[in-house]
């Protein structure tokens, strides 16, 4: 009559050890795909950025350019971000206005770098 509890505890104790050894397996192989989610966010969230603030109107979705002025393809760009960001602070000729940092934020400017550098 005795042994049946102890009994019974052994068996919540191989289950619980057997129920950590198949979550510690299928956790493993899958890093890469998180790594793919997790880009695509930020680089949907780039590029939700870059429609918000109207970059978009005038340099196309993905930075692709507005198909007539070529100097508005800015994805894929070789820009540093010293000159990306002095570029929206100061604007460029007539067409590129200045955007302040009440309108965009630093850390804003270096998240569409960050997206428009690799952007293909
Ligand atoms: C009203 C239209 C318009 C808007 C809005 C606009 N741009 Fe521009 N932008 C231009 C034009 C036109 C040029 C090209 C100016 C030139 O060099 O003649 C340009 C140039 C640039 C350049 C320099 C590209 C180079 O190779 O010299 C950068 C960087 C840039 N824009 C980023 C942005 C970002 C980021 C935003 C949004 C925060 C933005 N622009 C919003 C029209 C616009």
């Amino acid at each position: 009559m005795k042994q049946r509890p102890r009994r019974f505890i052994c068996l919540l104790l191989l289950s619980a050890v057997l129920l950590l050894l198949l979550s510690g397996c299928g956790g493993g192989g899958n890093d890469d795909d998180d790594a793919d989610v997790g880009a695509e966010a930020t680089a949907e969230a780039a590029r939700t950025l870059f429609a918000e603030k109207g970059c978009a109107e005038c340099h196309g979705p993905d930075g692709e350019g507005d198909g007539q002025n070529p100097r508005t393809v800015i994805k894929d760009t070789r820009m540093i971000i010293q000159q990306f960001q002095q570029r929206v602070r100061n604007g460029r000729g007539s067409a590129m206005p200045a955007f302040t940092p009440e309108q965009i934020s630093d850390e804003e400017i270096i998240q569409l770098h960050d997206w428009l550098k690799v952007q293909r």
